[in-house]
């Protein structure tokens, strides 16, 4: 079995030294990695600008920087895959020009337009093959579930693990996770907060299940 993994954030490029970015530290997403490989899946691990280390001889990590690779990746390489985690907090706009010399402080404002990236795992769920299987994440402030459901259905998710950005100790940083696992088939496993590791370890007996 082989399955795909996207994690971290991505970085959209203003110009030599600036970029967009997001605080997403890719600990979820290289947990749900490591925890694949330990049970014997092949692991592609697409990730973003992380400091994070693999240990496992079953990951293969390609290290990307912005949507657009990341995008390019995952269409390269998804229908290898019997299965895909789509994890990694990916840019929901980019500059539309990159600057090609350092922007320089002037006294009016600067304005930088930018245009929406590719949604890649919608791109995903729209190759899904009937033997493919596709987890995604949200990540919600409101309406949480019924949010998360229709996050699943758009992108032709298969299960979706749901975090709020109400639960304390959840999210972007923290070592620990608070979720909600919703299936396609109407199953839902609400979990206590718990290590990010064992989160991954729940998320893929739900996969598996
Ligand atoms: O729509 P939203 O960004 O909340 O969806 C979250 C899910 O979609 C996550 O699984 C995330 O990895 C994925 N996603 C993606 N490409 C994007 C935006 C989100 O793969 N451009």
């Amino acid at each position: 079995m082989k399955i795909l993994i996207t994690a971290g954030p991505t970085y959209e490029k203003i110009d030599p030294v600036r970029f967009i970015g997001n605080y997403s530290t890719g600990k979820m997403g290289f947990a749900l990695a490591e925890t694949c490989a330990e049970r014997g899946f092949d692991v592609l691990l697409i990730a973003g600008v992380v400091h994070l280390q693999t240990q496992h001889a079953n990951i293969q990590r390609i290290d990307i920087e912005s949507a657009a690779q990341m995008y390019e990746a995952v269409m390269q390489h998804f229908t290898d895959c019997d299965a895909a985690i789509f994890c990694a907090a990916v840019a929901d706009f980019t500059p539309e020009t990159v600057y090609s010399q350092k922007v320089k402080r002037k006294d009016n404002d600067l304005i930088i337009k930018l245009k929406p990236t590719q949604d890649i795992a919608a791109a995903a769920g729209k190759l899904k093959r009937e033997n493919q299987f596709i987890a995604g994440f949200a990540l919600e402030s409101n309406d949480e579930e019924s949010n998360a459901l229709g996050k699943m259905q758009r992108k032709n998710f298969d299960m979706i693990v749901l975090n709020s950005l109400n639960d304390s100790g959840a999210g972007f940083g923290y070592d620990t996770n608070k979720v909600t696992i919703l299936h396609r088939s109407g199953n839902k496993k609400t979990l206590p907060l718990m290590s990010k590791k064992e989160v991954a370890e729940k998320s893929v007996d739900e996969i598996l299940a």
